[in-house]
């Protein structure tokens, strides 16, 4: 199981993320009759359990391991923590032949290995041999602190259950880090207490789901609002401890000054004309409903949320949005006016600054850190914000140049409400613009821009994938759109720079992707490549299929039927001499299988 690259041997064990080593020897660990997991501190009893409960759900049986703390020498397997470890997060997975140890820098490193170590098991059960794993040891730790997931749970609301679902997706992958969009125009999602209407009025919103989300006329009146949700402040602590358990910090985002219709449905007097709207149903662009800067009484209403917020997020980072303001209202505003008067600002650029360096105060004097997306660089930069970096990568470089913390997150590579291949017609509808983002190109961003020198680099936190809902209603959907992008973005963020192959690394994601199957986690699998709507060709055509994927295998047609994995299995390129239909999807081994894609031969 050896492959080279770059001139090292490299092993392909199925460890997704890429471990920075692996060191396999020719022994073999076999588990003993009763397998005991022991672990030396308080803090990894849940760690403990989690790698108890995926041993049962591999053995689709209660598990016959016992978890007991048993101090740091015995067990069969035994979690251990060893602070001379250097890397932040890191650990290290010795399976030798009588024993499992896992040791972390801390207990998150622990939980990562605890991740390797399920990996390497579900590969032994999808080669029928649970009792044993081969000696090996894997050093590991991640490039970047920041390995990221956004949801917007605006756009389409989505709950408890799903977002504990995502923030397992998260901890799979050795992702630590979950954006929670909680705020945008067409949704206000957390329960507020100081502020009721905020869910009362605005978590809910007209339905018309059945219309596309660019033409869903307004909410009229005599119309109710029913479509929408909101997370109460009981469910967000659970949630907050969810994720805690599982080493992911939620970094809660409450959008400020635009992207707020849902807020000022509930209190126009936070508005420049302070006149009542509805919350929109579907898209609202430009985003002209905006906070009024010139009045005071918008930063205490936003103190007072922030306030609650940072009281149920633990969060260092909290993130205020930022972004798309269009400026219309205050420059109509006199209020707004009079405040880039009496502050000296050059225009409305500055009073944007000006509104996110007041709420930067605030936050830093309260010890946390304001992260907002790249527009926050506009009109000047507030003195402690973070900056995340979507509209490309140049935001990133000049908050990075001005020796500021950032977050790559562009939208080129890192938003997964892309198409994720160019078959537009047979993809269920996504964010219409621009290009697809495939599995290949996410694998292939770096988030270190290039230009950086190496001090400036250091201010590259990290990367996250972005998940906007337009065009997302359910949770299976979700999953869809981020798998398996975010499987390779979590190798782009935890690997070593030169470690990333993406032939390798699709060797290793047929195990991950049985394994979310197992789990009952919806995914993406490619459509076949080499089929074109309509050729047409005189005398005869060679067509060749391709599966992007090393595994899996095609399956086809040519009588205008739909394909299943009953259907000829596709192996080498086929003749045609006359019109043709062929229809053809990718099956793997797990009975998945992706879109069919149709093909029309027309001989002239
Ligand atoms: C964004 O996509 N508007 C941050
Ligand atoms: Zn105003």
């Amino acid at each position: 199981m050896q492959i080279s690259l770059q001139g090292q041997q490299v092993i392909r064990r199925p460890v997704i993320p890429a471990p920075v080593s692996i060191e396999e020897s020719a022994e073999t660990f076999t588990f003993p009759r009763k397998t005991v997991i022991g672990y030396s501190s308080k803090d990894m009893a849940f760690t403990a359990r989690y790698l108890k409960d995926f041993y049962a759900f591999l053995t689709s049986q209660k598990s016959q391991i016992r978890v007991k703390a048993k101090g740091k020498t015995r067990g069969t397997i035994v979690l251990v923590l060893d602070p001379a470890i250097e890397q932040a997060e890191g650990y290290r997975l010795d399976i030798k032949r009588n024993q499992i140890i896992i040791t972390g820098k801390n207990p998150q490193g622990v939980f990562f290995g605890v991740q390797s170590l399920s990996q390497l098991l579900y590969e032994r059960k999808r080669s029928g041999d649970l009792r044993t794993l081969p000696c090996l040891t894997i050093v590991d730790y991640p490039r970047f602190p920041w390995r990221g997931l956004h949801l917007d749970v605006s756009r389409h609301f989505f709950d408890k259950d799903f977002i504990k679902r995502y923030i397992d997706i998260l901890a799979l992958h050795k992702m630590n880090t979950f954006h929670w969009h909680l705020v945008d125009d067409q949704g206000w999602r957390i329960e507020i207490k100081k502020y009721p209407k905020l869910t009362s009025v605005g978590a809910w919103r007209i339905d018309r789901e059945d219309l596309p989300w660019t033409e869903r006329p307004d909410q009229k009146s005599g119309e109710k609002a029913t479509y929408g949700g909101f997370y109460t402040r009981e469910e967000i602590k659970d949630i907050v401890a969810y994720a805690a358990e599982r080493f992911i910090t939620i970094v809660p985002e409450i959008e400020m000054p635009a992207h707020v219709s849902s807020v000022l449905a509930a209190y126009p007097e936070y508005s420049c004309r302070q006149v009542p709207i509805t919350v929109p149903p579907g898209s609202h662009w430009p985003c002209t409903n905006v906070y009024c800067a010139g009045n005071d009484s918008t930063f205490l209403f936003l103190q007072d949320i922030l306030d609650e917020v940072m009281n149920l997020f633990p969060s260092k980072y909290i993130h205020i949005g930022g972004d798309e303001a269009d400026k219309t209202e205050w420059k109509q505003c006199l209020r707004c006016q009079a405040r880039i008067r009496d502050e000296n600002l050059k225009d409305e650029h500055e009073l944007q600054s000006y509104f996110i360096r007041r709420i930067d105060k605030y936050l830093t004097q309260k010890g946390r850190i304001l992260i907002g997306w790249d527009e926050i660089l506009e009109g000047g930069l507030a003195e402690n914000a973070t900056v995340m970096s979507w509209r490309g990568t140049e935001g990133g470089i000049r908050a990075a140049r001005m020796n500021h913390d950032v977050v790559m997150t562009p939208e080129s590579h890192c938003y997964f409400d892309r198409y994720q291949s160019p078959d537009r017609d047979i993809e269920p509808r996504a964010f219409p613009y621009g290009n697809y983002t495939n599995l290949e190109k996410v694998y292939s961003y770096d988030p270190v821009p290039e230009g950086l020198t190496s001090s400036e680099a250091k201010h590259i936190l990290g990367a996250q994938g972005n998940a906007w809902t337009e065009y997302m209603l359910y949770g299976s959907h979700v999953e869809y759109m981020i798998l398996p992008r975010a499987i390779a973005l979590s190798e782009v963020v935890w690997s070593p720079y030169g470690r990333k192959d993406y032939p390798e690394f699709l060797t290793r994601l047929e195990n991950q992707l049985d394994l979310l199957h197992d789990k009952g986690i919806n995914f993406y699998i490619p459509s076949v490549e080499g089929l074109k709507d309509t050729l047409t060709f005189t005398d005869t055509l060679q067509v060749r299929l391709i599966n992007p994927y090393p595994f899996g295998e095609i399956r086809y047609t040519i009588d205008g039927s739909e394909p299943s994995y009953g259907s000829p299995r596709y192996r080498k390129p086929l003749f045609i001499n006359r019109n043709t239909v062929i229809k053809a999807a990718i099956y793997l081994k797990n009975g998945r299988s992706g879109k069919v894609k149709t093909g029309r031969f027309i001989r002239e």
